[in-house]
């Protein structure tokens, strides 16, 4: 059975690969999109599927949760500024790596922190359950997003 963990960072990689991508001028206006698609649907899935549990089980962790919140929020706001900024802009360049740092952080936050410690409160079941539902909420966002 799949695990919500190793959901999450597939998912994760997918991301970085996209803002890998958005390195090379070309074809960024086609990649950023994809880039917003992937980030909404994996922010929406995570805060509405997996950080209500991570919150219920692991309550000394109340400023990395915070923090984590703060991250999807930044990312959002930094991915929205990209798709309206020029692809040939310096200010493309600079929300781009604001917005690379801002997911390195964070996605290391989670893999290292708060995912490990999700899998350490929960079954194999529960965990297989939460994939379910992570997976599922991330492709209705998608499909609502036109981006699946
Ligand atoms: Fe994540
Ligand atoms: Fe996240």
């Amino acid at each position: 059975m799949n695990d919500v963990v190793s959901a999450i960072k597939d998912d994760h990689r997918r991301i970085e690969v996209l803002l890998i991508a958005l390195h090379d001028r070309g074809g960024r206006e086609q990649t950023v999109r994809e880039l917003y698609g992937a980030l909404t649907a994996h922010t929406d899935a995570e805060e509405t599927e997996v950080y209500p549990l991570i919150e219920d089980g692991i309550s000394p962790r109340e400023a990395e949760v915070l923090a984590a919140h703060e991250a999807h929020a930044r990312a959002d706001i930094l991915v929205k500024s990209l798709l309206d900024s020029s692809p040939d802009s310096e200010d493309f360049d600079a929300i781009l790596a604001d917005l690379e740092e801002v997911i390195t952080r964070h996605v290391e936050a989670e893999e290292e922190d708060l995912l490990p410690a999700l899998a350490a409160s929960s079954s194999s079941e529960q965990l297989g359950e939460l994939a379910e539902a992570f997976s599922t909420r991330r492709a209705d966002v998608l499909a609502e997003l036109g981006a699946d």
